[in-house]
């Protein structure tokens, strides 16, 4: 049985992406990573792929005329590795309606917060000021508008008096981690009868 093969899109850290790049290790997994697409020339994610030996690919926005180009080079690539999903992992650009159109179904995302709450950026600085008691992560399907496609998986995270933006980020890390090798795990088995 053949397993999904899958691209993961980071810009940061990557932890996510390590994550996801360990549990594809695995024997009876059913996914494997064959692509990582990295836009960030400072990611340290860039570093961190080198150990797993999977093709990685810096495709700097920067470097192309404009948004269409960018995204042309990425479905390229996309192609000639014969990907089939695409998990964005900390991934900061916004894929164009075109780009979501082309994947919708096969690409899922990882949002620091419970949606749809705290959609966007800082989502841990506003569920702090907020006084919420909880929080957590969503995975969901991308779509054209941000952070609203459907909800695959959430994660619930408790927000104590003492949490601050570093604490409550790592206590929502450690549960990210955990549901996004889950969630690859059940939608390969389901596109592949692995
Ligand atoms: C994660 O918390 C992820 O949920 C978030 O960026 C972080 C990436 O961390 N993604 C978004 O905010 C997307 N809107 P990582 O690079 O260590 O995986």
């Amino acid at each position: 049985m053949e397993k999904l093969r899958v691209a993961i899109f980071v810009s940061g850290k990557g932890s996510n992406m390590v994550e996801l790049l360990k549990a594809c290790q695995q024997k009876h997994y059913p996914a494997t990573i064959k692509l990582v697409i990295c836009d960030n020339p400072k990611s340290l994610a860039l570093k961190k792929t080198k150990k797993f030996k999977v093709p990685t690919e810096l495709v700097n926005l920067n470097r192309y005329q404009n948004r269409n180009s960018f995204e042309k080079e990425i479905l390229r690539l996309l192609a000639i590795n014969k990907i089939e999903f695409i998990c964005l992992a900390g991934f900061m650009k916004i894929l164009s309606h075109d780009f979501v159109s082309k994947w919708y179904g096969n690409i899922i995302n990882i949002h620091p917060s419970l949606l749809p709450k705290y959609p966007g950026l800082k989502t841990h600085s506003r569920a702090l000021s907020d006084n919420s008691k909880i929080t957590g992560c969503s995975i969901h399907f991308v779509s054209s508008t941000v952070d609203k496609g459907p909800i695959i998986a959430q994660s619930k995270v408790n927000i104590s008096v003492n949490d601050n933006i570093e604490s409550l980020s790592a206590k929502v890390l450690i549960k990210e981690h955990l549901l996004y090798k889950e969630v690859l795990k059940s939608i390969a088995e389901i596109k592949t009868k692995y």
